[in-house]
């Protein structure tokens, strides 16, 4: 079993979103890779990073997306970070290879700022000497090349509703 589409991209993309909708138009499920290690750990992420630190999110956020590539149907939304992880990159590149779709979606900071909002609850936009817009910005540049490298597709998703936004990458399936 594996996912009919995997979409990776920075905080505030519309992973979620645009992912809800892709697949009720498919007719399938959405999985959360956030949202499955919240209910694997049974802690909240913001919680997960608080008691164990960033190192140990991603350990799980590995065990969680390596694992869910290659046992979950559907539409499977990553979080932001989870292609940092080299295990993850090859995953992702058999999956692939496999004739998998992983589209990034790609967003300008301004439009990506004003979707997270005050949301206190990503725990990477919030430390010393500098602003979640500062933190977004630094984080998004030294992301974006692994984001290309794992990505088959990008589709910006500044305009349009997210429904619009996923009959684009609807559009982008082998058998659309
Ligand atoms: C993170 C993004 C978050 C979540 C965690 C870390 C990141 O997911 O996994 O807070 O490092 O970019 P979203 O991209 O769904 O916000």
């Amino acid at each position: 079993m594996r996912p009919t589409l995997v979409l990776c991209g920075p905080m505030g993309s519309g992973k979620s979103a645009v992912g809800r909708r892709a697949a009720t138009a498919l007719g399938v499920a959405i999985h959360d890779t956030d949202a499955m290690i919240e209910e694997r750990a049974g802690r909240t992420i913001a919680e997960i990073f608080a008691a164990d630190g960033e190192p140990a999110f991603r350990e799980i956020e590995r065990d969680v997306v390596v694992e869910a590539l290659g046992t979950t149907a559907g539409v499977l939304a990553l979080g932001g970070g989870a292609v940092l992880h080299p295990d993850t990159r090859r995953a992702l590149a058999g999956y692939r290879a496999d004739g998998g779709v992983v589209v990034f979606l790609d967003v300008s900071a301004r439009q990506a700022l004003l979707r997270i909002g005050t949301d206190q609850r990503r725990p990477m936009l919030h430390g010393d000497g500098e602003s979640p817009r500062q933190r977004w910005n630094r984080i998004a540049a030294e992301r974006r090349a692994v984001y290309e490298e794992v990505a088959s597709h990008v589709v910006t998703t500044d305009r349009g509703t997210p429904a619009a936004v996923a009959r684009r990458i609807l559009a982008l399936l082998p058998d659309a």
